[in-house]
């Protein structure tokens, strides 16, 4: 009985040291001996910065998709959703807020000289067909746009996944199909109006004197004034550009690699930003800014005492060759 006990005994203390040495040596094969994980990173990390991009090797034609890894990416969907976010957050609430300031501050800017009963043709049937589509596929563009940059932040958390999938889905069409005429209005307004829109003296003196929307001043002005040209050129090489970039993100890779993509998509994003802040102030001078200035795009006529007062100079010219170029009659009876 005790021999067997004793045997019983030895079987267990040679289990338990059996254990023992199992468990001691799984624990150290834990241990960092032979590799080190943390060294290798930061291995790859260098060569990574050397590199610029990581490369496999595949069997596909598009060698593209060899690449592995590319921190440019990263850094790309860092501007796409944290500092693109801020541009236009501040570009477009901040030009919102300037403008309500100055409206509570200046308030709409009056036709001093009242109503004369007469109007003079100010744009054409053709200019305003233009106008109207370019600003037309405008918002567009910009709401389809904003939906890119902000859709995912702010609308996501209004409804379910499928309604924004489709809605995005449908919006991103529209961005797509509606570049098309944008672009056509950029390229006709350009050739359109370039005659009244080279910068020249009239322009300083108008500037000088506020342009008769800070103070309550008329400076003399041509068809088009200091602050129209401003929005004439920031609409066509604004527009230029956005179209530039966005065409190059339509038709990736004729031409482009992913370093310029990423260089075009930051460039549109910029642009559409501060373009959209310019065209909110347009549309407030063309509206609640300003008596009368709605017209001139609405039905395309302006009283000639709007004439008088905000383009002096073009009333004269429009006067002197009255008769001659332009067909429609120059002064006509109100309404
Ligand atoms: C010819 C005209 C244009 C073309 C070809 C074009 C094309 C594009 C394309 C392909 C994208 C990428 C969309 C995506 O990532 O799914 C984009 C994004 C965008 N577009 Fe346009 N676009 C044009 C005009 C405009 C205009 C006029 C605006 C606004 C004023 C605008 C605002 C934006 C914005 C805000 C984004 C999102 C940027 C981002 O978050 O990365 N685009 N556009």
């Amino acid at each position: 009985m005790t021999t067997l006990i004793a045997a019983g005994r030895h079987i267990i203390a040679t289990l338990a040291f059996v254990v023992l040495a199992m468990t001691w040596q799984g624990a150290m094969a834990q241990q960092p001996s032979s590799v080190n994980p943390t060294a290798s990173a930061v291995q790859e990390d260098k060569l990574l910065q050397q590199l610029k991009t990581i490369q496999g090797r595949g069997s596909i034609p598009d060698v593209k998709s060899y690449t592995i890894e590319q921190p440019a990416g990263r850094d790309w969907r860092h501007f796409h959703e944290v500092t693109l976010r801020w541009i236009g957050a501040i570009a477009i609430v901040g030009i919102l807020a300037v403008l309500v300031v100055f409206y509570l501050v200046r308030g709409m800017v009056r036709l001093e000289s009242g109503r004369s009963g007469t109007t003079i043709v100010r744009f054409n049937a053709a200019e305003r067909f233009v106008h109207w589509m370019t600003a037309t596929c405008f918002i567009v563009l910009a709401l389809s746009g904003l939906n890119v940059t902000f859709g995912k932040r702010l609308l996501l958390p209004l409804m379910s996944p499928e309604a924004f999938t489709a809605w995005s889905e449908w919006v991103k069409y529209a961005h797509n199909f509606l570049s098309f005429p944008f672009t056509l209005g950029v390229v006709l307004i350009f050739l359109m109006w370039i005659g009244g829109n080279i910068p020249n003296r009239a322009d300083f003196e108008w500037l000088k004197r506020g342009g008769g929307i800070v103070g309550k001043d008329h400076p003399p002005a041509e068809r088009f004034n200091a602050g129209q040209k401003l929005i004439y050129w920031i609409v066509v090489l604004g527009g230029a550009a956005i179209a530039v970039s966005g065409y190059m993100l339509i038709f990736p890779f004729y031409g482009t690699d992913i370093e310029t993509m990423q260089s075009a998509a930051m460039a549109h994003g910029i642009i559409a930003m501060l373009f959209i802040a310019a065209m909110l102030a347009h549309i407030y001078i063309g509206t609640i800014g300003m008596e009368g200035a709605f017209e001139a795009m609405g039905q395309g006529t302006v009283d000639t005492n709007w004439a008088k007062e905000h383009h002096s100079l073009w009333l004269e010219e429009e006067r002197r060759s009255a008769g001659g170029t332009r067909t429609q009659p120059i002064a006509t009876p109100g309404e």
